[in-house]
């Protein structure tokens, strides 16, 4: 009896285990993960975290196109495929991303790595009727904005200066730091207007990592937005170019006057007595 009973509990045990197993894999995501589901409320924080660098609702373009009304003139489908990764929609070939890029001067919006839920919350939002952005900042003063970028002027809420990873136009020939892009083509020339909002919160990966912590104020975003449009207008390269010419110029200009000055007296006093001596020679 025990012989043929034993095998009998074991089978139920395994059954159970496979029981509990099973019923744990398929409600244990949902009881873990389980969360309720976002609401505009949470697309307009994000809106804020991630958008506002670029877009307005309501507010006119800024990098990117100006979303009101976006929901009705795209389709849903769309527009979350777009959210997800525009790289790849713009990549398949997509004739309305490419059609916008071309529009907003070649820049690429860039894949946010954003979730299906984060992106409900944000088309949520920018379907409510919600608008945002379009912020008028102070006057920005060119000289201050230099300051700030070379670190003559510190940061109010004590980020680091620009220029040891940027450079620019403007700042001597020394230049800053290349860890980032040099800013006098890929500043202004590259976001024109835009750039001011683009320094409220930087989308880019380290940008954003360094100024979400340490804000720039509107008026050093001013500053620094004169700075670098002023500093995209007036190329580095042709200025540059001209005084480097100058300086080679007068410089030999200098050289040959000192050479006359020194060594023409001593050419010509050298000279004389040996072409005498030879023509002495010869006559002889
Ligand atoms: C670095 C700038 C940048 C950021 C940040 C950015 N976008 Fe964009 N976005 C663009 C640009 C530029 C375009 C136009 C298409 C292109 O050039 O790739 C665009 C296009 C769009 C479009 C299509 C508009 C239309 O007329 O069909 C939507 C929708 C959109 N963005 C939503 C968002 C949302 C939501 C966020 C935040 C999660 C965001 N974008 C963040 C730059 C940006
Ligand atoms: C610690 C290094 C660092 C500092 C400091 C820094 N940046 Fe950047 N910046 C970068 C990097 C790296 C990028 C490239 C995109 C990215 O990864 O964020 C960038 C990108 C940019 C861009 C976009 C350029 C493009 O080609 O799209 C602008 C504009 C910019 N920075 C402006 C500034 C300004 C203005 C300051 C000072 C207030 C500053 N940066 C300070 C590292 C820095």
């Amino acid at each position: 009896m025990t012989q043929s009973v034993r095998p009998v509990p074991k089978g139920i045990s395994v059954v159970i285990m496979l029981a509990v197993v099973f019923v744990f894999i398929t409600t244990a995501p949902k009881a873990t993960f389980a969360r309720p589901l976002m609401q505009a409320s949470d697309g307009e924080a994000l809106f804020k975290e991630k958008c506002v660098a670029c877009h307005t609702i309501g507010g006119g373009d800024l990098v990117g196109p100006d979303l009101q009304g976006v929901p009705e003139r795209r389709d849903q489908a769309w527009l979350t495929q777009w959210l997800l990764a525009p790289d790849q929609v713009l990549a398949s070939g997509d004739p309305i991303a490419s059609e916008l890029l071309v529009k907003y001067k070649n820049v690429p919006m860039p894949n946010l790595a954003l979730t299906p839920d984060q992106v409900d919350a944000l088309l949520a939002y920018i379907g409510s009727g919600a608008t945002i952005g379009g912020t008028v900042l102070p006057t920005g003063d060119v000289t201050r904005g230099k300051a700030f970028f070379v670190g003559d002027k510190r940061f109010e809420n004590g980020g680091p200066q620009c220029m040891s990873c940027h450079s620019i136009a403007g700042i001597g020939s020394l230049g800053g730091g290349n860890l980032g892009p040099d800013l006098t083509a890929n500043g202004y020339t590259k976001y024109g207007d835009g750039l001011a909002s683009f320094l409220s919160s930087p989308p880019t990966v380290t940008m954003n990592a360094i100024w979400k912590n340490t804000p720039l104020t509107p008026q050093e975003q001013a500053d620094l937005f004169a700075f670098m449009k002023n500093a995209s207008v007036s190329q580095r390269e042709p200025g540059a170019l001209l005084q480097i010419a100058l300086l080679a110029i007068v410089g030999a200009a200098a050289l040959i006057a000192l050479a006359q000055f020194y060594w023409g007296k001593r050419l010509k006093g050298m000279r004389r007595p040996m072409l005498e001596r030879t023509f002495a020679a010869a006559k002889k």
